[in-house]
């Protein structure tokens, strides 16, 4: 989400006559997109600005400014910072030009007022990655859920759609322009929902994510499409349904469960049960037997007993995670769990489950690597291999990553491959020819 806001920084920066550099002791404005989701997120942050104090020593007249999540919630806090002139929260890029112009009169600058509505529809991001074959759209903003641990609803807001004509217009752009996959981004797609009625629109009906999804699938069969997050509360049948119709739509579910603890996951406000989440992937394999899973999971939530994480490692079994994000709890100030809830599982307790939690997925990862030696899959070129420039890297429909030999193909290739040999992250392979 962050790559994305960039990307839209960026091109609103560009509009006012600035451009990229590629070295940062270059640079007569730097600004920082901050994420606040864990502590030591922010942390990260604090030491990027003792680097600017020097950087700033240096050189006169540069400019500092902390864009995103941090900027939002620690406000003027962040100001206080000798080294920093601009603050500005997640939904105030459009104000930059304005806030970098005011500068000179010596005030230093804030903006964090959080919008109602989706603030950057009609920005053409510019794409920072330079491989030109797949971009993130995003396709809404903020967050309606409170899981008790996250911050996210309070530094970006309400859930707000983004028009579906401006994201089909931004799809099909990209295609024109030679990218060959899109992933649809939002704290959570699933419950996307742009209402008709409501605002001037150029469709009669509501458009659901399962809709949206469908649109952008129907651009071509040559574009692939990604979308994530999914909350497994608001996961339904039709996206499942839409998936089976277009095999361009990628077969991969990112499915964050966070805990396989009921009484966890009651505290966590997750809305589901464990069972419910089992019955939901039982739903997705029955239809979509193809389809990989990833998840996300948070060790040591406040109370968690020894027999909750057990439970935790029991349901990634039973899933099969292809991979997990996977994260000690960290206390996020103004949240429900850090002012309801007792932080009392110890550090070194947190530690050691996240380790365990780290060891089974390495297993798992290798199981379902292994479960695709022999079979034929087919790879969207991305780049060289890290290793080699004999080698290129690209990934599977499944989401894998997958090396083969370069012969004649080159990035942007649709190549089919057969997988030979494989380790817990990656996928080898021949072309076939
Ligand atoms: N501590 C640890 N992990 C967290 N996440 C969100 N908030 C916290 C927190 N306070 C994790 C969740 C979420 C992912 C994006 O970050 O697993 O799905
Ligand atoms: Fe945070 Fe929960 Fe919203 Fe995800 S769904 S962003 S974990 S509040």
């Amino acid at each position: 989400m962050n790559v994305s806001d960039s990307e839209v920084v960026l091109s609103v920066l560009q509009q006012a006559g600035y451009s990229l550099c590629s070295k940062i002791t270059e640079a007569s404005l730097i600004l920082v997109n901050t994420c606040s989701i864990r502590d030591n997120a922010e942390q990260k942050i604090w030491s990027r600005i003792d680097y600017f104090k020097s950087l700033k020593k240096r050189r006169k007249g540069l400019t500092v400014g902390i864009l995103g999540c941090m900027a939002e919630r620690l406000k003027e806090r962040l100001l206080e910072q000798s080294v920093v002139d601009i603050v500005a929260g997640p939904d105030s890029y459009r104000d930059l030009p304005h806030l970098l112009n005011e500068l000179p009169g010596g005030e230093k600058q804030i903006n964090t007022i959080l919008s109602l509505e989706e603030t950057y529809a009609d920005i053409s991001p510019v794409r920072m990655d330079k491989n030109g074959v797949s971009a993130f759209i995003s396709i809404m903003r903020g967050c309606n859920n409170f899981c008790s641990y996250c911050v996210v609803p309070y530094v970006r807001g309400r859930e707000r759609s983004r028009n579906p004509q401006s994201i089909l217009n931004e799809a099909k752009e990209l295609f024109n322009n030679g990218y060959k996959e899109v992933t649809l981004l939002g704290q959570n797609v699933n419950s996307f929902n742009w209402r008709a009625t409501d605002q001037q629109s150029s469709f009669k009906e509501d458009i659901s994510f399962s809709k949206l999804l469908e649109m952008v699938a129907q651009i071509s069969p040559q574009l692939r499409v990604r979308f994530s997050t999914s909350h497994p509360k608001d996961m339904d049948d039709s996206v499942l349904t839409t998936m089976v119709k277009y095999s361009n739509i990628c077969r991969h579910i990112h499915l964050p469960v966070q805990s396989g603890s009921d009484s966890v996951l009651k505290r966590m406000n997750r809305k589901y049960t464990r069972k419910e989440y089992l019955l939901r992937l039982e739903k997705i394999k029955k239809m979509l037997p193809d389809c990989t899973i990833s998840t996300d999971i948070i060790a040591g939530f406040c109370g968690e007993s020894e027999q909750d994480h057990l439970d935790t490692l029991s349901v990634m079994r039973e899933a099969g995670y292809y991979t997990s994000f996977m994260f000690q709890y960290s206390q996020r100030p103004d949240t429900t769990a850090a002012q309801q809830l007792a932080d009392d599982v110890p550090p070194r307790v947190k530690n050691s489950r996240l380790n365990e939690i780290i060891a089974l997925q390495n297993e798992l990862s290798h199981i379902s690597n292994k479960a695709d030696l022999g079979n034929e899959v087919e790879v969207l070129v991305e780049g060289f291999s890290k290793r080699s420039k004999a080698e290129l890297s690209g990934r599977t429909s499944q989401n894998k990553v997958c090396i083969f030999p370069a012969g004649e193909h080159k990035v942007g290739d649709y190549v089919k491959v057969k997988v030979t040999s494989c380790s817990s992250a990656t996928l080898k392979g021949e072309v076939i020819s």
